[in-house]
C-alpha cells in the first residue's frame, strides 16, 4: 500500500485537504494526524473492517483498548450510558485538550475497540487540524498513537512514517505535538477519580477540581504485573533500540561514568537536565529539558529517543526528573522505557 503524505499549516487550515483526509476516514481508511499530545492513527469506530486494520498495522494485541475522538461532548451521548457530573466538570475545565474519560459504553461502538471491556475512553482534542477533521468526518474516530506496538509514541509526521510507511493510507502532516506525551487517562467509578495514565493535565490541576483523586497503583512502579483496570500498561513500551538506563539519586555523573568504565562503553549519550551539563564535561551529552520548564522535558522525550536510534546510539543515560506536574508522565514514560535503573 503507497502511503500518502499530506502537509496542512494548522494556522490556515486548508479545508479540502480535510474533506480528503475525511473521505478517506468514511471510505474505513487509515489516516494519521496531528494532535497537541502526540499523532494518532485514526479509522472509523463505527466500521469493523477499518478499525480492526489498525491493530494490524501497528502490531498491536487486541485486548490494547483504544481511544475514541470526538469534536462535541453531544457526539460522546450518542454511544455512552451516562455522563456523570464528575465527568461534566472534568470536561468543562480540561475538554478540548490532553485528556481522555473512561465512560460505561452503551455497546454502539463495537467492543473490539476498547478491547471488549464494558468501558470505553473518549478524547476532544485541542489541536485544529484534528479538530476540523473529527467535525468534517462526523464520526467517533479511534487513534491510538501512530507509532509500532511498543515504539516511542510519534510527535512529528516524520516519526509516523519511519513506522507505518507502507502500511497505512494517509499521514498528515501538520508540524510537531506541542505536548509530546499522550493524553491524561481518567477513570471515573461512582465517587472515585483514578488516573490511570498521567499526562499534561496534571494530578495537580485535577486535584485543585478533586482533591479526593488517586492515582493507579503501579504508575510510579517499575512491576510489569496486569493492572486490571488498563490493559494497555501491561505491554512494553516507548522502547527506542538504545539500552536505556535511568539515572537516579545524587552523584549522577559518577555513576554514569562507574558505568561507561567498568563496561567499557564507547557509544553512549547522556540525556539530562540543561542546568545540569556543567557536570558533564568531556562527556556525550544532550539537553533533554530545563527545570525552569518542565514541559521541555516532556516535548523532548520520545523525538529524543527516536534520534538516539536514528544516530545508532547504544546506550542511552537518562537522568530522573522530579515528578511534580507534567514530571510525574515524563517519569512514568521512563520507568517503562528503561532496561536498568541506576
Ligand atoms: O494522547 C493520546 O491519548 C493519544 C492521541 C492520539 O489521542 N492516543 C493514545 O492512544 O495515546 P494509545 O492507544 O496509544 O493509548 C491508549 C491507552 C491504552 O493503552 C489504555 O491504557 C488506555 O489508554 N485506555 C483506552 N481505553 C481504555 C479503557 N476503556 N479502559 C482503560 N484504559 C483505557
Ligand atoms: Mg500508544
Amino acid at each position: 500500500m503507497k502511503t500518502e503524505l499530506i502537509k496542512i499549516d494548522s494556522n490556515h487550515i486548508n479545508i479540502d485537504m480535510i474533506k480528503k483526509a475525511s473521505h478517506y476516514l468514511n471510505k474505513g481508511k487509515l489516516v494519521a494526524f496531528p494532535t497537541e499530545t502526540v499523532y494518532g492513527l485514526g479509522a472509523n469506530a463505527l466500521d469493523l473492517e477499518a478499525f480492526k486494520q489498525i491493530f494490524i498495522a501497528k502490531g498491536r494485541p487486541s485486548d490494547n483498548p483504544l481511544i475514541v475522538h470526538v469534536a462535541t461532548i453531544e457526539q460522546i451521548l450518542r454511544y455512552v450510558k451516562e455522563i456523570p457530573k464528575t465527568a461534566r466538570i472534568l470536561a468543562n475545565h480540561f475538554w478540548p485538550g490532553p485528556m481522555t474519560l473512561i465512560f460505561e459504553s452503551n455497546g454502539i461502538i463495537p467492543k473490539e475497540v476498547y478491547g471488549n471491556l464494558d468501558k470505553i475512553g473518549f478524547r476532544i482534542p485541542n489541536h485544529p487540524i484534528a479538530f476540523a477533521l473529527l467535525k468534517e468526518s462526523d464520526l467517533p474516530i479511534c487513534a491510538p498513537s501512530a507509532n509500532l506496538s511498543g515504539s516511542p509514541s510519534p510527535t512529528s509526521a516524520k516519526h509516523v512514517l519511519d513506522d507505518l510507511n507502507e502500511k497505512i493510507d494517509l499521514i498528515i502532516d501538520g508540524g510537531e505535538c506541542k505536548y509530546g506525551v499522550e493524553s491524561t487517562v481518567i477513570d471515573i467509578s461512582n465517587e472515585d477519580i483514578t488516573i490511570l495514565r498521567p499526562g499534561a493535565i496534571t494530578l495537580e490541576m485535577v486535584k485543585e477540581l478533586f482533591p479526593n483523586v488517586k492515582l493507579m497503583e503501579h504508575l510510579n512502579e517499575t512491576s510489569n504485573e496486569t493492572p486490571v483496570l488498563t490493559p494497555g500498561l501491561k505491554y512494553k513500551h516507548y522502547s527506542p533500540k538504545a539500552k536505556v538506563i535511568l539515572v537516579t539519586g545524587k552523584n549522577k555523573e559518577f555513576k554514569i561514568k562507574n558505568y561507561i568504565d567498568t563496561s567499557h562503553i564507547n557509544n553512549y549519550l547522556i540525556l539530562g537536565a540543561k542546568e545540569n551539563q556543567k557536570f558533564y564535561k568531556d562527556l556525550n551529552f544532550k539537553e533533554f529539558g530545563s527545570k525552569d520548564h518542565l514541559e521541555s522535558f516532556a516535548h523532548n522525550l520520545f523525538k529524543l529517543l527516536r534520534s538516539a536510534d536514528d544516530n545508532s546510539v547504544e546506550y542511552l543515560f537518562i537522568e530522573e526528573i522530579d515528578i511534580d506536574e507534567i514530571g510525574l508522565a515524563v517519569m512514568n514514560r521512563l520507568l517503562r522505557a528503561k532496561s536498568e535503573i541506576i
